[in-house]
């Protein structure tokens, strides 16, 4: 079964055909990144423009990619929420006018519960059920996932996302955006030790909270004049708590769901460090750890497709 992914929730342009859930025959992305890069985050106006300009190639060079026509097509599945509404809606009708035309199904995708499903576009597989993190730029949550119609959230941020806190991080520091992976670059440098930051404590013990470090950092560099080396020394203690609390949080929530599996995805997934850490934590605490391919935890449709054909053929539901 051919499945076509569209994913625009945020600013990516992303057509995807997975086959039978599994096999990727294209995924093209286009990024609008550079034209938000001076506004130091995503504006949607200019997203959503974007995307009503591109959709339509995107999506010839992902059918072209994969080999395939369009009639070749069997379902569509589509991001239909959380995400920006200009750019859901972008998405969204030119799903509905492709299903329409080509009179094939189309499923509404959760973009959250599709960042779970990029985990098991890895190969390896996973069993139910499981403890799913994911940490996006605008998301971080903990799911109890019994299977992809069962999906329960456990834990949330309760202010800024984690990958938004990188990001306001990393213009604190003049560095640009996104953050994520220039903090990474820079915290290789640095000594996570030499600065001692903390997350704030939360009544639900598997909620997040990061604006309160992202406070910390802006007063750090406030107190004093800041040298590359200070800079470094910041991204690298700055990084190592966020990935401290993600740790604790993350196996918090497998010992009370009394799950020995944890799944990861999201853009701060693709975090090398992040990983490292995690693949060690899990050698020791015996729980098996799997992580979306690095080159799937940013945006993409092929993570969209897979989904669609799960749900599917599990019943067809409409989950958004
Ligand atoms: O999942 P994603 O592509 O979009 C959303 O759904 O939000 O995540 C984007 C976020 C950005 O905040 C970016 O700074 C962060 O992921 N990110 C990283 C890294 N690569 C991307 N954060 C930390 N380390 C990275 N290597
Ligand atoms: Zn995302």
């Amino acid at each position: 079964m051919y499945v076509l992914g569209i994913e625009t929730s945020c600013d990516e342009t992303a057509v995807s055909v997975v086959k039978d859930g599994r096999k990727i025959l294209s995924n093209v992305v286009a990024s609008s990144l550079t034209l938000h890069k001076k506004y130091g985050g995503v504006v949607p106006e200019i997203a959503s423009r974007m995307q009503l300009e591109t959709i339509t190639a995107v999506a010839d060079s992902a059918i072209t990619k994969a080999g395939l026509k369009l009639k070749d097509i069997d379902l569509i599945s589509v991001t239909a929420s959380p995400g920006l509404l200009g750019s859901l809606l972008v998405g969204i009708s030119f799903a509905k006018s492709l299903s329409l035309s080509l009179e094939i199904p189309l499923l509404g995708i959760n973009h959250l519960y599709s960042h779970i499903y990029a985990s098991f576009l890895n190969g390896l597989g996973t069993q139910m059920p499981f403890v799913a993190l994911i940490v996006s730029g605008g998301h971080t949550s903990l799911f109890y996932v019994q299977d992809f119609h069962r999906i329960k959230l456990i834990g949330q941020t309760l202010d800024d996302a984690c990958g938004e806190a990188f990001d306001k991080v990393a213009k604190i520091l003049g560095l640009g955006y996104p953050g994520g992976p220039l903090i990474e670059r820079l915290a290789e440098k640095g000594n996570p030790k030499s600065i001692s930051f903390r997350c704030s404590n939360t009544k639900n013990p598997l909620d997040f909270s990061f604006s309160g470090i992202k406070t910390a950092v802006l007063y750090k560099v406030k107190s004093q004049k800041l040298k590359v080396k200070i800079k470094k020394d910041i991204a690298a203690a700055f990084q190592e708590v966020i990935i401290d609390t993600l740790i604790k949080k993350a196996f918090l929530a497998c010992k009370l769901k009394r799950t020995n599996r944890l799944v990861i995805g999201g853009g701060v997934a693709a975090n090398n460090r992040l990983r490292e850490r995690f693949y060690r934590q899990a050698k020791e605490k015996k729980i098996r750890l799997s992580f979306a391919p690095k080159e799937l935890c940013m945006d993409n449709a092929a993570m969209v497709a897979g989904l669609g054909f799960k749900l599917f053929k599990n019943g067809g539901e409409y989950v958004a």
